[in-house]
């Protein structure tokens, strides 16, 4: 065979050898074997200087043709499968226009959340608006200017968390820092911060966290929540604060609810009141839920105490006012028969994605 007729066989060969290639990779092996250094076009022309002289421009000729068109017909397979690749991916990435969507996981509000808001909702219709105090307080905001002055026993009331500097000989003792800051144990010190702050007639609600150094359990948490309210005016009378409670009641538990008013202490309210209602678990037979009494307490109200309304720049003579301050843990636990309030806390999706529908 000729040099001629090797080129021209090869010429064919290659061509059937890369329309088989079915991929990228194998047309480099092709390329590698035909046009590399020891590859079979190479090796052809390696023999061109033994072909007779008249003979070898027209040789040469071909020889550079074939290659050229190699060269050419990888590039163009090159392509081809590149193309088809791009096919394929899109083949793959393709949406079905047409399918049902996947469903995206959506958040809801945590049930204490919706009791909050329905209370602020139910509130703001009875006029009341929304005024924040701060959780890090001071001891004569939470206490004194409240009518706890130190040393006085109703401080055993509450287990308070002091804050002290890190370091300092009051860190980690449970004595106070030098000057009183604490975590506020309840709402109540807003009552002074709004007075100070309001001209009356004043409706506020406080929502807030408040902190005690309390050993948690089923029904106490070291961290839960309360909203205060407070009215000061001119004319306001401990009848305006009882219908007012039992319209919220049966506004946040039914119109069926039933409710009762006892006396309380608290030093900042004189007269002092307790407020229940009948228990939902047991409908007022008695059951554990209530400890068989067939009542349960949701809040802690009463006339603002005449010193404090004299702390927050009132006259007693000329104003009035009734406080009241609930534990919206404690009623959030009622209205879902939630008998632990540490799984409020316990970021457990299975407690908290039953409650989807407060969304
Ligand atoms: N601050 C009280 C507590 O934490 C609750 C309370 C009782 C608030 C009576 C009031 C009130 O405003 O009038 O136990």
């Amino acid at each position: 065979m000729t040099l001629s007729d090797e080129l021209e066989r090869l010429r064919g060969d290659a061509a059937s050898r890369l329309a088989a290639a079915q991929n990228a990779d194998e047309v480099d092996t092709l390329r590698h074997d035909l046009l590399g250094r020891s590859g079979e076009l190479t090796a052809l022309m390696k023999q061109l200087g033994s072909v007779p002289p008249e003979e070898r421009p027209a040789v040469g000729r071909l020889a550079n043709e074939v290659r050229g068109e190699v060269e050419r017909a990888i590039g163009e397979r090159l392509e081809q499968l590149r193309g088809s690749d791009i096919e394929a991916r899109l083949a793959d990435e393709a949406i079905d226009m047409s399918g049902p969507g996947r469903p995206m996981p959506v958040g809801h509000l945590h049930p204490l959340l919706t009791t909050m808001r329905d209370l602020r909702e139910i509130f703001h219709a009875y006029g009341f608006e929304v005024f924040e105090g701060p959780e890090i307080e001071t001891d004569e905001y939470n206490f004194e200017l409240l009518n706890i002055p130190p040393d006085h026993p109703s401080r055993d009331l509450w287990d308070t968390l002091y804050v002290a500097e890190p370091g300092s000989a009051e860190a980690g003792a449970s004595r106070p820092d030098p000057d009183g800051t604490i975590l506020r144990t309840h709402t109540s010190p807003t009552q002074l911060r709004a007075m100070r702050a309001l001209e009356p007639p004043i409706r506020v609600l406080t929502p807030g966290r408040c902190f005690r150094h309390d050993a948690v359990d089923a029904s106490h948490g070291f961290e839960f929540f309360q909203i205060e309210g407070l009215v000061i005016d001119r004319d306001t009378s401990l009848a305006d604060l009882k219908g007012l409670l039992e319209e919220v009641a049966r506004a946040l538990y039914g119109r069926d609810v039933r409710t009762r008013f006892r006396p309380g202490y608290y030093p900042f309210t004189e007269p002092s009141v307790a407020f229940d209602i009948g228990c939902l678990v047991c409908g007022g037979d008695g059951c554990p839920a209530c400890k068989r009494s067939g009542w349960m307490t949701i809040l802690g109200a009463g006339m603002v105490h005449p010193t404090v309304l004299r702390n927050g720049g009132f006259d007693p003579d000329e104003f009035q006012g009734y406080a009241f301050g609930m534990g919206p843990d404690r009623m959030t636990m009622l209205r879902h028969a939630i008998g632990d309030i540490r799984l409020f806390f316990s970021a457990d999706l299975r407690f908290v994605t039953q409650f989807a529908e407060g969304r």
